[in-house]
């Protein structure tokens, strides 16, 4: 992915799952990472294992709690102070809610908002300026299928992929005519620890096995993303099952599509 070769790429939630992957899978072209989240040990372990593998890799950790607005406005100020700008922006941090909203936890909700859609936004605004100075500037922000469909016990977490999908849209067609690109990565379901977190109650089975179907895994979801950045592209669903799936479920009317979703979903 020669588009990558050199950039300077910041990933937030880059502690696990998703993150972590982007990491690896940028790892061989990029010239420097700036890996951002809470858990600090798991930083240093991955930059660890990176260096290892590529040497010449520069690779800066950053433990930043950002549902918080100052540690945002702080990584801004100590990016401008110790890093080489940045070319790609990969949004990535997010937490989900499973269960009746009605039984829902106000802290729970309100961190899933703050992380969901207050970071990703407001770091968007206040790394525009480093963007803005990039040749190859990219904008790369998670997102989810389930901001396509309104989905039953995860009404919040469905609204806030909606805000990010919809976000992404008008936002890659602002700033298009500066240069700078903007993908809306937007997955189903991937074994990752999003799914122990998203769980009110330990121990319960993660709701994405009973559509195996549409699971695809870390790997595949972040290749589909990088590539999608590659070519300029607007939005990708990973995994062809799902894409086909999505692409038709988007064009029947949302009366059947409200149907559906309160006959089939999931139980809780
Ligand atoms: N897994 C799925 O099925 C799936 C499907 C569609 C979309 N997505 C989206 O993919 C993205 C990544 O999720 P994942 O599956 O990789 O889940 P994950 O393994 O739980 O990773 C979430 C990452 O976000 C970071 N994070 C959460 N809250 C944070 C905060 N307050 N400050 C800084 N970092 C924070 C976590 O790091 P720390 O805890 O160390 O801070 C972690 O690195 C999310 O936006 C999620 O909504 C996931």
């Amino acid at each position: 992915m020669n588009f990558f070769a050199d950039c300077t790429a910041l990933i937030t939630g880059a502690s696990s799952g998703l993150g972590e992957e982007f990491a690896r899978q940028l790892a061989p072209w990029a010239r420097s990472l700036i890996l951002v989240a809470r858990r600090q040990d798991r930083l240093e372990s991955l930059r660890g294992q990176l260096l290892e593998a590529h040497p010449s890799l520069q690779v800066l950790i950053r433990q930043a709690d950002l549902e918080v607005e100052a540690e945002r406005v702080a990584l801004s100020a100590w990016i401008a102070a110790h890093a080489p700008g940045v070319d790609i922006l990969i949004n990535n941090a997010g937490r989900g809610d499973h269960g009746e909203f009605a039984s829902g936890d106000w802290n729970r909700v309100r961190a899933m908002l703050d992380i969901n859609i207050g970071c990703l936004t407001h770091l968007v605004l206040l790394l525009l300026p480093h963007l803005e100075k990039s040749r190859r500037a990219a904008l790369l922000n998670v997102s989810s299928v389930a901001g396509f469909f309104p989905l039953p016990g995860m009404a919040v977490y469905s609204a806030t992929k909606a805000y990010v999908t919809a976000f992404s849209e008008a936002l890659g067609m602002e700033l298009r005519p500066r240069g700078i690109s903007v993908t809306a990565l937007c997955p189903g379901p991937i074994p990752t620890e999003f799914f122990v977190i998203a769980e009110r109650e330990a121990g319960r089975v993660p709701h994405y096995q009973t559509m195996p179907v549409f699971v695809v895994t870390p790997q595949e979801a972040v290749r589909a993303g990088l590539r999608a950045v590659a070519a300029g592209r607007a939005r990708v669903v990973p995994g062809p099952v799902l894409a086909v799936a999505v692409g038709a479920a988007l064009l029947v009317p949302f009366a059947i599509t409200r149907w559906v979703l309160k006959n089939f979903a999931p139980k809780l």
